[in-house]
């Protein structure tokens, strides 16, 4: 496979073409930013974590029953992925109170959830991503009521893998971020799963191992996301 001209490059990846018109390379970057944009920086070594990490659990999904973009891992920061139209939908899946669910309604963050919540924002920067119903998504033609069904069986079953997956590294997997794609009329799991889009706290200690270490200033940004990645043993 031959990697061609640089199609995209978004705030923490760059995606190439390649000779087959179904596959295309994504190049993990080790910019952050947080606030759509607003705060910007470096976690050096992330592309790699970010990568490696997101292609482990792809396949353990796969594995599951989730079907994803993941083709081929071909270096530390590159990885071959099917070609899909992005669902312009952020999957967002909770466990526990935390971020915006624990400002938006007032809830204490870390307080446990009775149930895992389900919510999905509108992708789009210029809007910040607000939040959206699946009646408002089928509405504006964002999606359909047989996609959004299929997502939710999808992204339900991360969750319940990802929770044994992480508390078995000793991490409590507090939410989450997730993105969708359509491949030849199928909707498969794309984008990544990383310290950048899950909150991932110690089981015990309840330090905070992912990117609200960036956004809130907390220090030891690296040191966290070396630490998921060293627990969760990806030789
Ligand atoms: O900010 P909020 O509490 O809504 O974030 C919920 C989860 O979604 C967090 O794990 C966060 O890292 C992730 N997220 C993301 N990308 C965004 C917004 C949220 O990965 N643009």
């Amino acid at each position: 496979m031959q990697k061609l001209e640089q199609l995209y490059e978004g705030k923490a990846k760059k995606v190439f073409k390649t000779d087959d018109p179904d596959i295309v390379i994504v190049d993990y970057k080790d910019d952050a930013t947080a606030f759509n944009g607003e705060k910007k920086g470096t976690i050096v070594g992330k592309g790699v974590i970010n990568n490696r990490m997101t292609n482990y659990i792809f396949q353990v999904l796969e594995k599951e029953g989730v079907p994803t973009h993941f083709v081929e891992e071909l270096s530390d920061r590159e990885t071959a992925v099917k070609k899909v139209e992005i669902v312009p939908l952020e999957v967002i899946v909770r466990n526990v109170a935390a971020g915006s669910f624990s400002k938006r309604l007032g809830i204490e963050e870390g307080s446990a959830l009775l149930a895992p919540t389900l919510e999905f924002s509108y992708k789009d920067d210029d809007l910040g991503d607000p939040l959206i119903n699946d009646y408002m998504a089928i509405a504006i033609g964002a999606s359909t009521r047989e996609e959004i069904d299929k997502i939710t069986k999808y992204t339900f079953k991360v969750n319940e893998v990802l929770k044994k997956f992480f508390a078995d590294a000793g991490i409590e997997l507090i939410d989450f971020k997730i993105e969708f794609g359509r491949y030849h009329g199928e909707v498969i799991l794309a984008d990544e799963i990383s310290p950048d889009t899950c909150r991932l706290w110690d089981i015990k200690t309840h330090e905070k191992l992912d990117k609200d270490r960036f956004r809130r200033d907390m220090g030891n940004v690296e040191d966290a996301y070396q630490e998921v990645f060293r627990r969760i043993g990806i030789k």
